[in-house]
């Protein structure tokens, strides 16, 4: 499908099912490659990035295979025959280099191709590579690739973030489940896709401290096994659909929504006259009067998740009353800018900041 028609203006009524959240999918997939055993994962998303993460493990050797009937459960494992991510995976998924620091913790070496240019900025690895040669890691860049090396175990170390990453943190904690000795990750990214995966660790035999905390503890360990986990629900599919409620001035119910994982989200939509209620099963969202304008400015969980800044900023270009939009994490994440104004919307930007009326 590359065409979504919408006819707009009715308010949307109903239920909706929210999935199992990418953002820990793709990294929990990558676990597969730390253990000989099989990692069973439930709930997992129907999307294209789950199949490019499927088809990249595969290169590497392992299966990917469906249990039972519900397309939403994969066990995944095998012995691992290539440690080479090419570029055509890479290039289509940037998540891809996650498998990195998994292959140099299990196997000592790893051949993977840089991400590079991404809609959204430029988006450097430069924390991943760093914090892997602090637990002894060495790297050749070789032609768009990089080629990372082991001299026998990796080794637990203290790695200080200079600022939060999600991607960097995830790399670092599966690959510290392997090194010899301690590693502290100071600075870490607290998102629930990465306690999700860390619970998840914990259950294949990893040891590890300040789960949901900026400071993760993890004494290294032999042997990982395998284990079965079922992925967190999706909080910006949670949010989006209820922007969409709110937009729309209906009222909808978002079956397995968590309050809990939403951060900052909740507090700046309720601000904006969006009702969120809590019910058993899952989030009930509805606009009954107007919406007023709000400011959201993202910053890494709990903080408001500029995955869910397009989204909001469509919701407050109908809002009575200016906001101000501000994007910290990315570079040039205002693409959506244009054609919101195309449609109507008057919004201006200056620098990292959006002024929405
Ligand atoms: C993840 C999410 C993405 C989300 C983002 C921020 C996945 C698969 N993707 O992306 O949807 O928008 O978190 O919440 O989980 N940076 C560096 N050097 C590095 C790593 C990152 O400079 O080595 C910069 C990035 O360019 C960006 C910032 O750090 O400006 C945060 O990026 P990061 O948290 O790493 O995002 P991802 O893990 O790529």
């Amino acid at each position: 499908m590359d065409r979504i028609r919408i006819r707009g203006g009715r308010p949307l009524a109903g239920e909706i099912q929210i999935g199992g959240a990418k953002n820990a999918a793709l990294p929990l997939m990558a676990t597969g490659l730390l253990t000989e055993d099989r990692v069973i994962l439930s709930n997992v998303p129907k999307l294209a990035d789950i199949d490019t993460m499927t088809l990249l493990l595969a290169q590497h050797g392992l299966a990917v295979d469906p249990v039972g009937n519900d397309g939403r459960t994969l066990s995944i494992g095998g012995p691992i025959a290539n440690t080479e991510a090419p570029y055509d995976i890479v290039r289509k998924m940037r998540a891809s280099v996650l498998v990195l620091g998994p292959l140099l913790a299990r196997v000592g070496e790893a051949r993977v191709s840089l991400p590079g240019g991404c809609s959204i900025g430029t988006r450097p690895i430069d924390l991943h590579l760093k914090g892997l040669e602090q637990l002894g890691a060495t790297f050749d860049l070789d032609g768009g690739y990089i080629d990372g090396r082991v001299t026998g175990r990796l080794r637990g170390a203290t790695i200080v973030f200079p600022f939060v990453s999600v991607g960097a943190t995830e790399q670092l904690l599966m690959a510290a489940c392997l090194a010899d000795g301690q590693t502290v990750l100071a600075n870490a990214a607290r998102e629930p896709e990465i306690t999700d995966l860390a619970e998840c660790l914990v259950r294949m035999g990893a040891r590890i401290s300040g789960i949901g905390s900026d400071k993760l503890i993890v004494e290294g360990v032999e042997r990982l096994h395998g284990a079965s986990h079922t992925i967190i629900p999706d909080r910006i599919e949670t949010g989006s659909y209820a922007c969409a409620a709110a937009i729309s001035g209906g009222s909808v119910f978002l079956r397995d929504a968590r309050l809990e994982h939403l951060g900052a989200t909740v507090r700046t939509l309720r601000e904006a006259g969006v009702e969120i209620l809590e019910q058993p099963g899952g989030l009930m969202v509805k606009r009954l009067n107007g919406l007023h304008g709000a400011d959201a400015m993202t910053e890494p969980y709990p903080g408001f998740p500029t995955d869910m800044q397009a989204q909001f900023m469509a919701l407050m270009s109908v809002a009575e009353g200016a906001s101000m939009v501000t994007e910290t994490i990315f570079e040039n994440r205002f693409m959506h800018v244009p054609e919101l104004n195309r449609m109507g919307a008057r919004i201006n930007v200056h620098g990292a900041s959006a002024i929405v009326r």
